[in-house]
């Protein structure tokens, strides 16, 4: 009687969670299976705020287990992590991104990487020709390596750890491939905070269902009309604090993510990006 109780105040804590992500209802039936990992999944939201308290070296070896137990494309295992227990290099990291104080101050810091390294070497070790040195190689590793990175984070939000992704280090990619002695076919897809929250943090809403769940085939439906009606569901919710680039772009009367995003977007981001993955031995024909 009480666990169904529990159950059903769990799938109430989903229907909310979605409700507010996606502005619109996603019953939940109390008697599946799970609801726990879904109340998790539902109520996701990255953490920027720790407690300065340690996280215990044991428990990052177990979270970062478990995270490299992720799927991985034909089993190649192209995914690696570092964990970044040198508090000089995490500083260092963190001097490259002074708009992220977050990165400093997180009790452990991660990298996350897509390893390409092996394949090659296998092949060389193994006597065999290696004719799938192109885009598809690049594409596997970071595949792997993101799959990896949300599993960690899933792991990490079990255990009640608060987690924040930084793509922001790819800004710097050749100082952090530096610092980390990444070899060539070795390349970052991105850093991770990680820390017990230090708050609550909040859910961020999310493009409505229609804009991005499809049937059978892609769906365009009228995407203006989803992006207004986003922009204003997430203005009543969680308004920008401030805009970006006013004095580019000047102060809007209606901030929302579409006006944010485009703002983002208008500047040009990372384009020596792929000067730095080829630089480290990629072939991207
Ligand atoms: C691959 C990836 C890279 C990200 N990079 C950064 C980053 O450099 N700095 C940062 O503060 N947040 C970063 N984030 C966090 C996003 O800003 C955050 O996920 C997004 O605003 C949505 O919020 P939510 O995850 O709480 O729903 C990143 C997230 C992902 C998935």
């Amino acid at each position: 009687m009480q666990e169904h109780a529990a159950s059903q105040a769990t799938a109430k804590l989903i229907e909310d969670a979605l409700a507010e992500r996606f502005g619109e209802a996603c019953p939940v039936d109390a008697d599946l299976r799970g609801l726990d990992e879904l109340a998790r999944i539902s109520g996701h939201r990255v953490h920027r705020r720790f407690l300065p308290r340690a996280v215990e070296p044991k428990l990052m070896r177990l979270l970062c287990a478990c995270a490299l137990s992720a799927p991985s494309k034909s089993d190649l295992q192209q995914a690696d992590i570092v964990v970044v227990r040198d508090q000089a290099k995490q500083r260092a990291i963190a001097a490259l991104i002074p708009d992220m104080p977050w990165i400093a101050d997180a009790p452990v810091f991660l990298v996350f990487l897509a390893d390409a390294s092996r394949l090659p070497t296998i092949a060389w070790l193994r006597n065999k020709p290696f004719p799938n040195d192109h885009l598809d190689l690049f594409f596997n590793a970071v595949v792997d390596g993101a799959i990896v990175l949300t599993t960690f984070m899933r792991a990490a939000a079990a255990v009640g750890l608060g987690c924040c992704p930084i793509s922001a280090i790819r800004d710097r990619a050749d100082v952090v491939s530096d610092l980390l002695a990444l070899p060539p076919r070795v390349v970052p897809v991105a850093g991770l905070c990680v820390g017990w929250p230090a708050e609550e943090s909040h859910v961020t809403p999310r493009l409505g269902l229609a804009a991005t769940l499809h049937e059978d085939r892609y769906q365009e439906g009228d995407l203006a009309q989803q992006i207004d009606a986003y922009d204003r569901r997430r203005e009543d919710l969680r308004p920008y604090r401030r805009q970006r680039a006013p004095e580019r772009w000047g102060k809007a009367q209606a901030y929302g993510w579409s006006e944010d995003k485009a703002r983002q977007y208008a500047e040009p981001l990372r384009a020596d990006f792929g000067a730095f993955v080829r630089a480290k031995g990629f072939r991207l024909e």
